[in-house]
């Protein structure tokens, strides 16, 4: 049971460090740009503040989109796999921008073994959108996440903090619609 048990997490905590490059095209302004290099001229030659460029780049834009991460790679003189591997480590980062609706599913252990990842092929096959994307409308985002503390109505999913609780994929359909509508 135990050996179950760790199995299963393991396999969550590999899911989930999984983040995927958007194939949303990038839309950045030069307003973004110019305020993303004015940060950058503060700490180039310092490679200890790339956390901290990388978080300001992430305020100005939302996320940190491919296009972002090569200016900030560039800007401080670092490898594009450092800034990359720095994103995809620290859950705080974004590589895909949220939509209107952002969608998260627990896929924390409690929920996991309740059957959420069969809600969350069930969200994404409905609103045609991969987990760790956008839709090119931009009204749905699709995220995983880790347990949000509420194992006792497991499985759980959000959109915008919203919670439903002991769902089955065939809920989803019904729940999904208030918002496709809305
Ligand atoms: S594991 Fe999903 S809420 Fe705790």
């Amino acid at each position: 049971m135990l050996r179950r048990f760790f199995a299963v997490r393991q396999r969550t905590e590999e899911m989930l460090m999984q983040k995927k490059i958007s194939k949303i095209p990038f839309k950045g302004t030069p307003e973004q740009e110019a305020r993303l290099k004015a940060v950058i001229a503060e700490c180039q030659g310092d490679q200890s503040r790339l956390m901290h460029v990388m978080q300001q780049a992430q305020g100005i834009y939302g996320y940190l989109p491919y296009e972002v991460q090569v200016m900030i790679a560039e800007g401080m003189g670092v490898p594009l796999e450092k800034v990359y591997g720095v994103a995809t480590f620290y859950a705080q980062f974004a590589l895909s921008p949220k939509g209107k609706y952002n969608v998260s599913v627990c896929l924390g252990t409690a929920c996991y073994v309740k059957g959420s990842q069969d809600v969350l092929d069930k969200i994404c096959a409905g609103l045609g959108v991969e987990a760790g994307e956008c839709s090119a409308d931009g009204n749905f985002s699709v995220e995983e996440c880790r347990c949000i503390g509420a194992c006792g109505l497991a499985p759980v999913f959000t959109i915008n903090g919203e919670v439903y609780g002991k769902v089955t994929a065939d809920d989803v359909p019904g729940i999904l619609a208030k918002y496709q509508n809305a």
